[in-house]
């Protein structure tokens, strides 16, 4: 049962919100899984990047990387994500190199409200653990990959309306936690 205060912010948010809540950040961060129960909590419809590239496509990420490379993949990848901030409110989560294109960044950044969702690479290291799906992943040892990944982005991250750290509290705690911050970023008229 939701308590009475959150159900109030849960309305003032679904009231007021007008741009889709982008999700930013490491592949292992969680995004999808707090993404669409995030989407869920607030009634709005979740989309994901990779899931609508590969939808689009008919080939998984690894097989678009693969046969294509990682600039077609980015091409496609920045396509889904501006075609999907055309939808008004809603919940997407994008793939971790979504970022590093600065037309997807300007796109996210005029029209969404951005969230980065932050965790160190030991954190990242232990959600990906049984993930084979992650092309970049493949070539090396995955903690010095990480670690390289995310010095390059974490400038480009931290350019989000708010930052959330997803690896100090549970994942329920983390969706409370986000929608306080997304009430406060309307109630601020942030966005
Ligand atoms: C990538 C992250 C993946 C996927 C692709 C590339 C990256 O998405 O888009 O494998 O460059 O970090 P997730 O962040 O959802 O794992």
């Amino acid at each position: 049962m939701m308590k009475k205060e959150n159900t109030d912010t849960v309305g003032y948010i679904r009231e007021h919100l007008q741009k889709p809540v982008v999700l930013v950040g490491m592949m292992g961060s969680g995004k999808s899984h707090i993404g669409s129960r995030l989407a869920h909590a607030l009634g709005l419809e979740f989309y994901d990047s990779d899931r609508l590239v590969e939808e689009r496509a008919g080939l998984s990420v690894q097989e678009i990387f693969t046969e294509y490379g990682e600039e077609k993949f980015r091409q496609a990848e920045s396509r889904a994500i501006t075609e999907t901030l055309e939808r008004g409110a809603c919940v997407l989560a994008t793939g971790g190199g979504a970022v590093l294109k600065d037309e997807t960044r300007d796109t996210i950044k005029l029209k969404a409200v951005s969230v980065w969702l932050q965790s160190p690479v030991a954190h990242l290291l232990k959600r990906l653990e049984s993930a084979a799906d992650r092309p970049l992943l493949k070539n090396g040892d995955p903690a010095e990959i990480l670690t390289k990944l995310l010095e390059v982005r974490e400038p480009l991250y931290r350019q989000a309306d708010i930052t959330m750290d997803t690896s100090l509290a549970s994942q329920q705690q983390t969706i409370e936690a986000l929608i306080n911050a997304l009430y406060a970023h309307i109630k601020a008229g942030k966005f």
